[in-house]
């Protein structure tokens, strides 16, 4: 019987590794010079609490730097919390912790002023890497973060704020932060909410910051039990949007039909209304399981700020998570998007009574698709067998939208390693520009960021 979802492609690495001068087939572009950064859920012992469930495992970070066409180094590094350290025999960092969450964030890694941080929602601080995947430790930014911070922070590309939704099962609240350009905390507002709603993305508009209150509240119930995600399914808790104004802060909201979003890909308002563009789970997420197949969708929101309604239509219903975009479109009317077809999600969150010896090589699929969502078409690019491919990160090129690269990191089931695979986002179907060749597995896990020196 699996006990832990992390099987297959999400089979944790053992040990962190530093690489140089990696192998690439094909030409890396000259012009990328920077590094490419990944967390993810790498538990250092599968028989602990925190790999009970995908989202607990402790956070890791895979690091490949770039420069001048080549793949200079590659790096893994777990997310140093004091319990991490000690399991590796290190001298905890210090820091400052928020209410006791000293938990090595596993699912986003951002640059921020100059600086590296790994992130997670549900109460953590950053913490802080080096620029070689160092933990420095949690980060409050000089004492103006009041709480945790969040797994998807949002850069409005034109006045260069770094918008967050920041949730914690002890708060009657969300807190919506703004960060300057300079790593400053410039604005926290509490946003009254309900149950202890649990919240993974939100997203931004030129005018709003959209924010996803659905009925996933914290379960005291199973925090008693020891849950690794004490949050259930709750009826009795009123999905809805809120439209926080960005000028005034005040929030109106807009009721939904009960259903579960992780992810955004992006947001942007149209005369009246507000579209929302969402991987969106038609079902319930009971105990922080996506239970009996509900399939997630690609579904658009558009919110009338005159009737107060919402409508919902479907622009992709294929199973698929992970969207990204050409983030220099954030909040703005935008064209295309990338996201990674994912079958098998329900048994990858949680095996339950299915018992998963291995990975279906369905899971997470090996596909990677394309959006043109003004032409209501899409190109679907597929890897190799057993290929897990992760997260499709856009990477801008030229002025146009969509004049740039797509990152991904792909399971080379020959090799029994992974690849970065670097493919032109113009030219989706054809061959990688390059592709290179890591010396070790990276297990499946969540998001990335590109980050320019
Ligand atoms: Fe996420």
């Amino acid at each position: 019987m699996t006990t832990t979802p992390f099987t297959g492609g999400f089979t944790p690495v053992t040990e962190e590794i530093t690489a140089f001068d990696l192998e690439v087939t094909g030409r890396i572009p000259a012009e990328l010079t920077g590094r490419y950064l990944r967390n993810g859920p790498n538990p250092l012992g599968l028989d602990d609490p925190t790999a009970g469930h995908l989202l607990t495992g402790e956070g890791m970070v895979h690091g490949l730097r770039l420069r001048d066409g080549r793949a200079e180094w590659y790096r893994n590094r777990w997310v140093r919390s004091a319990a991490v350290a000690r399991r590796l025999g290190e001298k905890p960092r210090s820091g400052p912790v928020h209410a006791g969450m000293d938990f090595p964030p596993n699912t986003h890694v951002i640059g921020l002023a100059g600086r590296t941080f790994a992130t997670q929602e549900g109460g953590a601080r950053p913490y802080e890497l080096s620029y070689e995947l160092d933990t420095i430790g949690p980060c409050d930014f000089g004492g103006a973060l009041p709480g945790g911070y969040t797994g998807h922070a949002h850069l409005d590309p034109v006045s260069g704020e770094l918008h967050a939704i920041a949730n914690f099962w002890g708060w009657d609240h969300h807190q919506h932060i703004v960060i300057d350009p300079k790593g400053v905390v410039t604005q926290v507002t509490n946003i009254p909410v309900p149950d202890g709603p649990m919240v993974h993305d939100f997203a931004l508009t030129e005018r709003y910051v959209v924010i996803y209150d659905l009925p996933v509240t914290f379960s005291m119930a199973h925090a008693q039990k020891g849950s690794p995600l004490p949050v259930a399914w709750n009826e009795a808790h009123t999905p809805r949007l809120g439209l926080l104004s960005r000028s005034t802060g005040e929030v109106r909201w807009f009721e939904v039909e009960p259903c579960w979003v992780f992810h955004t890909l992006n947001a942007y308002e149209d005369g009246d209304e507000v579209v929302v563009d969402v991987v969106r789970y038609p079902k319930r997420f009971v105990e922080g399981r996506l239970d009996l197949g509900g399939t997630p969708t690609l579904d658009r929101w558009r919110v009338d700020l005159r009737t107060g309604r919402v409508a919902q239509t479907r622009l992709d219903d294929r199973a698929q998570e992970f969207p990204r975009m050409d983030e220099r479109r954030t909040g703005r009317p935008y064209r295309y998007g990338y996201t990674t077809a994912t079958l098998d999600v329900e048994n990858v969150f949680y095996p339950g009574d299915t018992q998963l010896e291995d990975m279906p090589d369905e899971a997470f699929d090996n596909t990677l698709i394309k959006h043109d969502l003004e032409r209501g078409t899409h190109e679907t690019r597929r890897m190799g067998r057993k290929a897990y491919v992760g997260e499709p990160l856009f990477i801008a090129a030229g002025e146009k939208e969509d004049d740039g690269y797509v990152f991904s990191y792909v399971n080379n089931a020959d090799r029994g390693a992974a690849d970065l695979v670097i493919l032109s986002a113009q030219d989706f179907t054809g061959e990688p520009l390059a592709t290179v060749h890591l010396p070790v597995r990276i297990p499946l896990g969540f998001h990335g960021s590109w980050i320019t020196d």
